[in-house]
């Protein structure tokens, strides 16, 4: 008899959907190739964490991904109240779906708690990106990635320092299998309609002669006086070369909030939130990133584009092994611009099991099991 298996996909937030769209690929190919022996069933729910058009419709269209099968819409709120929204939708939604694995990615909130639901009504629970470490708990995301990996039962690695991690935490070695970067799916699949964007004939942008910019982080944008500092640091580097900033519905809150503007500056190109090939195009092309985001600090290792990360630590080491990323602060910027835009061009090989079929071995391990 043929096996079926049942998984139950969870994507809440902007960055998860990169990592959530292989995988339906695969499943999709599997399905046709490996019917004889064993059919995967899913069932995609959005936890609706993030809701406007710029920030999740947009990608569910770049990257072909059907529309969610199931939409919690929770939206916005504190931690703790986005977090119970979460999780008191997703209960249902297990209870009726009765999945095989619930399998969840990434560090948002919607990771966390789903993975809660789930385990405690003793569905097992695969966490894609497992094993990341920032050892930072004023992070959010740290929080999220501690609780999920305790309570997973498979944990897929992205890179060989997670595996680490996880042994140390005590976290048997048969439930964690480094499977590498599903991310890199994700943009190996893309580049060449990357390459197409539009974005540089808009703004008029040369390849190798502009900066991209991404800041989201409470860290980085919640304070005033820090926003300030960056936004005028920022200015400064647009008198040398075109910027590129475009403004994460956080940070546009703070920015009005605050009343800080630096629009209208020539060269610097503030923008609404763009698609994922847009910014593909941004990373592939860039003369260096400042960011703090997670995904970026990976997509520029790809390309081995200098990449500034405006934070003081991050739970990819990789990126900084592989000499693409740098750590950088309010104090230390602008050296580390001037030394960005005078360094000599990059050139290793992408980090191992950084290779486009990430999606592959997890639809592999998950339908063994
Ligand atoms: C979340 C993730 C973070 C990830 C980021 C990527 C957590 C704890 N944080 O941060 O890890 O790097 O997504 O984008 O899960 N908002 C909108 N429209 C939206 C979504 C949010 O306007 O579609 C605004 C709301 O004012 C909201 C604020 O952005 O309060 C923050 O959204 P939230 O999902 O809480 O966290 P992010 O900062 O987006």
């Amino acid at each position: 008899m043929k096996k079926q298996i049942k998984l139950l996909l969870v994507a809440g937030a902007r960055p998860n959907f990169m990592k959530i769209a292989p995988l339906i690929w695969t499943i999709r190919t599997h399905n046709k190739e490996s019917a004889e022996k064993s059919l995967i069933d899913y069932c995609l729910v959005h936890t609706g964490q993030h809701y406007d058009e710029k920030m999740s419709a947009v990608f569910f269209n770049d990257l072909n991904i059907p529309k969610p099968d199931i939409n919690l819409e929770v939206g916005s709120g504190s931690h703790a109240q986005q977090t119970a929204r979460i999780m008191a939708a997703f209960e249902p939604v297990c209870l009726k779906e009765k999945p095989d694995w619930v399998v969840v990615v990434g560090d948002v909130n919607s990771t966390m708690a789903c993975t809660l639901v789930a385990s405690k009504m003793g569905v097992k629970v695969a966490h894609i990106e497992a094993g990341l470490r920032s050892f930072d708990r004023t992070m959010p995301e740290e929080i999220n990635r501690i609780v999920t990996d305790a309570l997973a039962d498979l944990l897929l690695t992205p890179s060989p320092d997670a595996d680490e991690n996880l042994k140390k935490e005590g976290i048997p070695a048969e439930k964690i299998r480094f499977v590498g970067n599903i991310m890199i799916d994700t943009l190996v699949s893309n580049i060449e309609k990357a390459r197409k964007s539009t974005l540089p004939k808009q703004l008029n942008l040369n390849p190798n002669d502009f900066a991209y910019i991404t800041l989201h982080r409470p860290s980085n944008v919640d304070d005033k006086d820090k926003l300030t500092n960056i936004m005028a640091i920022i200015d400064d580097l647009a008198h040398q070369l075109p910027v590129v900033f475009p403004v994460h519905p956080r940070t546009r809150k703070m920015l009005d909030q605050y009343r800080i503007s630096n629009n209208g500056k020539p060269n610097l190109n503030i923008i609404e939130p763009i698609g994922y090939h847009d910014s593909l195009w941004l990373t592939e092309h860039a003369c260096f990133i400042l960011t703090d985001s997670g995904g970026l600090q990976e997509e520029s290792t790809y390309f081995q584009i200098p990449c500034l990360t405006l934070r003081p630590n991050t739970e990819r080491p990789i990126t900084i092994q592989q000499g693409t990323n740098k750590l950088t602060s309010l104090e230390t910027l602008e050296k580390d611009f001037h030394s960005v835009l005078n360094c000599s061009p990059l050139k290793k090989n992408a980090p191992a099991f950084w290779d486009g079929k990430t999606g592959c071995r997890i639809i592999e391990i998950l339908s063994e099991s």
